[in-house]
């Protein structure tokens, strides 16, 4: 593929003319900082991707509502066919409002409450993903307590190494997600004595911000298919088969790679995994759905000149997006005001957000045009696991959202 293809997501599609200009991210200027803003644009095209590619191979796709609850940014999602993949109780309620229907909802989780697994079975969830023995017994319990079956996918611990930050990697065998292979026997036991469960399939779900995407995502299809195999010689019909999420995105060059490579992704599972007749395969992408759509838009309040370095100290602080704190993630920082006005020189500065903790920083050692106080930045890619994980801590507003549609 081309380099333009590849940066474009797709032979022949360019994408880039609809990211967020500096002259669009600038028309924002005059609200209050911090804020998200959100390309509605991009997220369309995104979508367009998705789900022209998941017809093209037969892969049904389930949006991971984690990665993002915004009301808009779920009903575009919705509006273009995607199914939801939840983690509480709430995501599922919020899923159905918001134009997801039940039965292309998924329910996951390690730790579902007796009230949360009620509510799946009452609105008829497509599946209820069950990660251990004791919660498929429970599950059967309360449907049978309901007078109901509950439709269920077994997770499955596949027991890969995604490669991938330790604390995103999720299906290695001392995880706490899934059910290991020496519960397998007890397993096929348990799903035999419980009669208010309809069985219909295995779910995996490696780990996130995957990027060596042909040979992660083909090690999971292969064991998947050998996981599959053993199920089947014991007599259980696996109709579905959910490979999860994962799909990495460019935080390095977002500008580059406004699209994940959702072809790569989706090629690899079609040529990997050997599927029979009338047997569903299904993911849950979060992050690479919206993470590039989104940006957190802040001001710088001071450039304060230290002896070794200089510090741009910012209005967003690590309670309005995490992820540096939390992993140490990366983001790219741009100056938008700069680049607005074509400004000429640059400097090396710390950026560092206004909160009381030294993990604070929203970047060390960053090249960016010279800057003022006042100007306009934008820390990328941070439409995923980002507003949604903001909180009110030194008790500062929580940043809204702005759309560019
Ligand atoms: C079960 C499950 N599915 C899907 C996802 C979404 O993953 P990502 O945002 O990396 O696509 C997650 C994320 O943690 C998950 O736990």
């Amino acid at each position: 593929m081309s380099v333009l293809a590849a940066a474009c997501g797709a032979p022949g599609r360019c994408y880039r003319q609809n990211m967020m200009n500096a002259n669009e991210i600038v028309g924002f200027g005059n609200r209050k900082t911090p804020f998200y803003l959100y390309d509605m644009r991009l997220l369309s095209r995104t979508l367009d991707e998705i789900v022209r590619l998941s017809s093209d191979y037969g892969i049904e796709v389930h949006y991971a509502v984690k990665a993002n609850a915004n009301v808009p940014v779920l009903r575009r999602i919705s509006s273009k066919g995607l199914g939801a993949d939840c983690v509480s109780g709430n995501e599922i309620l919020f899923a159905l409002e918001n134009g997801f229907p039940a039965g292309k909802t998924v329910f996951s989780g390690v730790g579902k409450t007796d009230r949360e697994i009620e509510l799946a079975i009452s609105k008829g969830v497509f599946s209820i993903n069950c990660e251990s023995l004791p919660e498929i017994r429970v599950v059967n319990e309360i449907a049978s307590g309901m007078g109901k079956k509950a439709n269920v996918s077994v997770r499955i611990n596949p027991d890969i190494d995604a490669h991938t930050h330790k604390y995103i990697t999720t299906g290695l065998e001392e995880n706490k997600f899934g059910i290991s292979r020496y519960e397998f026997e007890e397993l096929v036991k348990t799903l035999g004595e419980c009669e208010s469960i309809d069985f219909n399939g295995l779910h995996f779900h490696i780990g996130s911000q995957i990027t060596d995407v042909a040979d992660v995502f083909a090690l999971e299809c292969r064991r998947a298919a050998e996981i599959v195999s053993w199920f089947e010689s014991k007599g259980l019909e696996i109709r579905n088969i959910n490979l999860g999420g994962g799909l990495g995105i460019d935080y390095e060059e977002p500008q580059k790679h406004p699209v994940p490579d959702f072809a790569a992704w989706m090629r690899t599972i079609a040529r990997t995994l050997p599927r029979k007749e009338g047997v569903r395969v299904h993911i849950e992408p979060g992050r690479s759905v919206v993470a590039q759509c989104g940006i957190l838009c802040t001001r710088v309040l001071y450039v304060k000149e230290g002896q070794k370095k200089t510090f741009l100290i910012t209005d967003a602080g690590m309670n309005d997006l995490i992820r540096p704190a939390l992993y140490g993630a990366y983001h790219k920082i741009r100056n938008i005001t700069a680049e607005a006005e074509n400004r000429s020189g640059e400097k090396v500065y710390d950026v560092v957000g206004p909160v009381c903790e030294s993990s604070d920083v929203w970047g060390e050692d960053r090249t960016l045009p010279a800057s003022r106080r006042g100007d306009l930045l934008a820390i990328c890619s941070a439409g995923a696991y980002g507003q949604v994980m903001a909180s009110r801590y030194n008790l500062r507003d929580l940043a809204e959202a702005e759309y560019i549609d």
